[in-house]
């Protein structure tokens, strides 16, 4: 088997309302600074009261579809990572299918956390290798603030909504960016350091219950934090090495957009110059799934990347989950 991934087109959407730190301050006991120095974050987008998760994946798949010059009715596969669903039933892969006005088209969400944009392009690239034909959209999106406890100064400083897509298909070298290599991993027995469990089988509520603080998403920071970083520099490194490549090969690095901090570190232990590095959480906090295909089609938009580069996307998230992305463009 010898067949090449090809991202066709990219597109992304961040809902039009932004909350800077300075709204912040006003809704819990915080400062720009302490946002800012912790986290790098100084604004993100929050959805409107009437946008779910489809409708955001929608935006933004329309725009890489355009970006790919492709119908929607040429896809064969509809991938959603999210783990803010518009329901649990019916997923969010077919709400984005049914607002296509397209049908037949096999959909599914994957459920990989803030690591669910490249769990996504590994499931397409399956999809793509038993049958080449296909054609599969790949598609982000958070409506996290749904899921923010707005009492809770540690978390909900941290997060923002947005959706991001890419096309993939399989191709020839050269027509393309091309994903060279993906990396996956997991360890479940960490599961209980970042968590939204409220309105789960476990934690299910009984008719006319109110919700609880375990709703939201909750999380230890710090142990998060050094999970991350170590697991994404790990990741990195085994992506390379089994590629026959060294850190001084990678042109971009576009690492989940979860904190600068964290983003700094992996870009420091990687050796990868600061000014390869990219970074837009400043202005979207982290938008999980959503992050790094939003962080792609801004990085290309802006000429970050550019044509040739070798740009390494290593990911975090809960479960935990975390993954490593090889593109070439
Ligand atoms: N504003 C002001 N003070 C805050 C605050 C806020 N928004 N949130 C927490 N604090 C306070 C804490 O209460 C604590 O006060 P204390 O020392 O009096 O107890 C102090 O700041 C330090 O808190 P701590 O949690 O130790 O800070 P930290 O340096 O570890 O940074 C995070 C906190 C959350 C920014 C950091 O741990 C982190 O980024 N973790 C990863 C989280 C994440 O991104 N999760 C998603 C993963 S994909």
């Amino acid at each position: 088997m010898n067949t090449h991934f090809i991202l066709r087109g990219f597109g992304r959407y961040a809902p039009e309302r932004v909350m800077t730190n300075a709204d912040l301050e006003k809704i819990v006991d915080t400062s720009d600074e302490w946002i800012t120095t912790r986290t790098g974050i100084k604004e993100r987008h929050i959805a409107a009261d009437d946008q779910a998760a489809s409708d955001m994946a929608y935006e933004a798949a329309k725009v890489a579809l355009a970006d790919a010059g492709m119908d929607a009715s040429e896809l064969t596969h509809i991938v959603c990572g999210t783990f803010t669903p518009d329901a649990m039933v019916p997923s969010t892969a077919c709400r984005i299918q049914e607002k296509f006005g397209i049908k037949g088209q096999a959909c599914v969400d994957i459920a990989a956390a803030c690591s669910g944009f490249v769990y996504a392009l590994e499931t397409a690239r399956g999809y793509i290798a038993l049958n080449p034909d296909s054609k599969v959209l790949v598609v982000t999106s958070e409506v996290i603030s749904r899921r923010m406890n707005w009492e809770d100064r540690t978390t909900c400083v941290l997060f923002g909504d947005a959706a991001g897509a890419a096309i993939v298909t399989a191709g020839e070298p050269g027509e393309g960016p091309e994903i060279k290599d993906i990396r996956l991993a997991a360890d479940g027995s960490l599961g209980d350091l970042l968590t939204v469990n409220g309105g789960g089988s476990r934690y299910a509520y009984k008719l006319g219950e109110t919700v609880g603080e375990e709703f939201f998403v909750q999380f230890q920071g710090r142990e998060v934090f050094k999970h991350a970083v170590r697991n994404m520099c790990g990741i990195c490194e085994t992506v390379l090495k089994d590629n026959g490549m060294v850190k001084a090969d990678v042109d971009v690095l576009i690492p989940h957009q979860a904190n600068w901090r964290i983003i700094d570190a992996v870009g420091r232990k990687l050796e990868i110059p600061a000014e390869r590095v990219f970074s837009n959480v400043d202005r979207y906090g982290n938008t999980s799934a959503a992050s790094v295909p939003v962080a792609l089609s801004e990085a290309l938009d802006t000429e970050f990347v550019k044509k040739g580069d070798t740009v390494l996307i290593p990911t975090f998230g809960g479960g935990f989950t975390w993954a490593a992305a090889l593109i070439q463009f």
